[in-house]
């Protein structure tokens, strides 16, 4: 049982790490954006209330947030440990996700934090395709899928995100330089912080990863 928090800017590689970590150890992964976003899809009532605040790029407010992450964990198949991909964002989140975990006996283990470029990122994230199905993302001339406009994985149609645009890309820079770069710190502080370089191809990242974590149980 392993819990593992995913840290880096947007377009840094976490959905693409945080997935391939979770199935090689066989955890499951909880990533904040794609919940929003397939509730989104579905039209239900919480994709409603956090629509505009992801196409602003801005932080959905923290009780939505947090009461999600918080049912999801109390879920069976969490008990074998998770890995978080995009959550915490903030020193409110981190707080509370500590003392839930902790009221089950449990703490996150590690935090990853992938650092790459501005110019890298924006590059990432202009070219960037994510399944309506399955929001696996790839990237049209780095990671480009085998069939055009298809998921490699599912089959599912590939789309832009309307976050990924000029404005909102800006703006989602900014938060996570205000609101997120402090739980770099709250995680150095508690001895768990993994620093990780994240340029080169998603294979090479996908190695210092595993190897910072500890490569043979994995
Ligand atoms: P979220 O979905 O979490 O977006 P993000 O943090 O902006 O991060 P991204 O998903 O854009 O990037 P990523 O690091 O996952 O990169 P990826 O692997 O896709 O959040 C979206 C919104 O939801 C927020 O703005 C907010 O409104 C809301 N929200 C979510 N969580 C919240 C929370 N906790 N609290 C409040 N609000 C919340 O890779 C990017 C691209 O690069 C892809 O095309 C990929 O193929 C490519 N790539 C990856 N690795 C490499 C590599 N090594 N080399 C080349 N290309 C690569
Ligand atoms: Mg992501
Ligand atoms: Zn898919």
């Amino acid at each position: 049982m392993v819990y593992i928090v995913f840290l880096g800017a947007p377009g840094a590689g976490k959905g693409t790490q945080a997935a391939s970590v979770a199935r090689k150890l066989k955890l499951v992964h909880i990533a904040t954006g794609d919940l929003f976003r397939q509730a989104l899809e579905r039209g239900t009532e919480l994709g409603l209330a956090v629509k505009s605040y992801m196409e602003k790029g801005v932080l959905v407010p923290d009780q939505i947030t947090i009461g999600m992450v918080l049912e999801r964990i109390s879920a069976p198949d969490s008990g074998v440990g998770a890995v978080f991909d995009g959550f915490p964002r903030n020193l409110k989140q981190a707080e509370a996700l500590d003392e839930a975990l902790a009221r089950q006996g449990k703490a996150i283990d590690k935090a990853v934090h992938i650092g790459v470029s501005e110019e890298a990122l924006l590059k990432r994230l202009g070219g960037r395709r994510v399944c309506r199905q399955c929001q696996a993302p790839c990237h049209v001339s780095d990671s480009p899928p085998r069939v055009e406009g298809r998921c490699d994985k599912c089959g599912g149609e590939l789309y832009q995100r309307p976050d990924d645009s000029e404005e909102s890309i800006k703006k989602r820079l900014e938060v996570y330089s205000d609101e997120t770069t402090p739980l770099i710190d709250y995680y150095r502080r508690a001895g768990k912080l993994l620093e990780v370089a994240g340029e080169g191809g998603v294979e090479a990242v996908g190695k210092r990863i595993v190897a910072a974590l500890g490569g043979e149980r994995l």
